[in-house]
């Protein structure tokens, strides 16, 4: 049986391409190349928009942005994936409720500096802009997130070039000020209503880490994720199931949760405990804020775990149930997995992994595995064939490594 696995660009070869790309469409060379990385949520899912915590880290595959600034405010976009080359004036770029002129992709490149100009950073100069990325699309691994990211950056780093603007990347506070248009850019003008974990994974992330991401306050924790020298991989299933976050779904996920909030006189559900009375909710909402105060536990008790020591022994058991466990009440509390998730992460576990859940938003998208190395062509394997026998997509896999973040 083939077994599809989805390989990461280098930063030369990612770079490569897209400067190829620029140069064929617009005739020159760039004047600068910016990458972003798409990322794997380890555990805590649904809980940035309720303020609560998340351990996001950061994948090798990249979104890259070939860019050259422009003397007006003019926006010209080519993408490797896309077709034909866009044109954006910066003047009509307004926010999703009114008429937003701006459809499809492009609005991730022009929201994010719309959203850097409400900011109140000043005015932003147009740019040509040629894209290409090895973070697959609709698979729940933040491509959005990516594409903002990579643009974000070089805006950031044209503005450095004017007298009053400090490059936002060199600093970690500039780096969250980032995080937070490229939120904008997502919510406003895309119109996607999500939480901002994926900005910050992008954006906020180091190699060979994860980050404990506080959304109630924005504040990260680094924390080494050293799986590679305990022998372990984080096997990532994109399941190739059809997934979508701007299909109302997760809206309707995100309103239940601020409608009980609400009724428990809180701002946010991560102010609840574990023993909250939750008998002035309606079932679903119960349901709901279950999940959320659980997988907040859950996300605390695991970077405890991974705080206090080697991935060995009764340690890495916890972990991998944490992560069995977070998926089981996204499944039955959350009902934001489908088959193929339900399928992927009962066959990893099957055949050796130490846990395994779903990633992202779901409805579709990935799912992770935590597996002892020897076992992971197993694991394919037995996941593969499994889909070739419920008639599924065939499953495409990446190796999540712990990665660096935009620049
Ligand atoms: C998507 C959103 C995030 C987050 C996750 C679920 O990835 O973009 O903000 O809410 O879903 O944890």
């Amino acid at each position: 049986m083939s077994i599809v696995v989805n390989e990461s660009w280098t930063l030369e070869e990612g770079a490569d391409r897209v400067s190829a790309l620029f140069e064929q469409t617009f005739g020159a060379r760039p004047q600068a190349v910016h990458s972003a990385p798409g990322r794997v949520n380890v555990i805590g899912e649904h809980t940035d928009y309720n303020g609560g915590f998340a351990l996001p880290m950061a994948l090798p595959h990249r979104t890259y942005a070939a860019v050259s600034k422009r003397d007006d405010r003019v926006v010209r976009l080519v993408s490797a994936q896309g077709q034909g080359v866009r044109e954006v004036n910066l003047d009509e770029v307004d926010t999703h409720d009114s008429d937003n002129p701006v459809q499809g992709w492009p609005a991730y490149v022009v929201g994010v500096a719309w959203a850097l100009e409400q900011a109140g950073l000043g005015e932003l100069p147009g740019m040509d802009v040629a894209i290409d990325s090895c973070v697959p699309f609709g698979a729940g691994l933040s491509s959005s997130a990516a594409l903002e990211c990579a643009v974000a950056a070089a805006w950031d780093d044209f503005m450095s070039q004017t007298p009053d603007w400090s490059p936002m990347l060199a600093t970690e506070e500039g780096r969250a000020k980032l995080v937070e248009a490229c939120i904008r850019a997502e919510n406003d003008i895309a119109g996607a209503p999500t939480g901002g974990m994926d900005q910050a994974a992008s954006l906020r992330c180091k190699a060979g880490s994860v980050i404990l991401l506080d959304s109630k306050d924005s504040s990260v924790r680094h924390i080494p994720f050293a799986i590679d020298e305990a022998g372990l991989e984080l096997l990532v299933i994109d399941t190739r199931a059809e997934h979508s976050l701007a299909d109302g779904q997760y809206a309707e996920r995100r309103a239940t949760c601020e409608a009980a909030a609400k009724k428990l006189g809180v701002e946010f559900l991560s102010e609840l405990g574990m023993d909250a009375d939750l008998s002035g909710l309606s079932q679903l909402e119960q349901m709901r804020t279950r999940h959320v105060v659980s997988e907040i536990q859950r996300t605390l008790d695991f970077a405890q775990l991974l705080e206090a020591g080697d991935f060995v022994g009764e340690r890495l058991q916890a972990l991998g149930e944490l992560m069995t466990e977070s998926h089981e009440s996204l499944r039955v509390d959350y009902e934001v997995t489908v088959p193929e998730l339900d399928i992927a992460v009962e066959e990893a576990l099957a055949n050796g992994a130490v846990g395994a859940r779903m990633t992202g938003g779901g409805f579709g998208g990935s799912a992770i595995a935590l597996v002892p190395k020897e076992k992971s062509a197993r694991v394919m394997e037995a996941i593969a064939a499994r889909y070739e026998r419920e008639g599924f997509n065939e499953p495409h896999f990446l190796h999540a490594v712990p990665s660096a973040p935009a620049e």
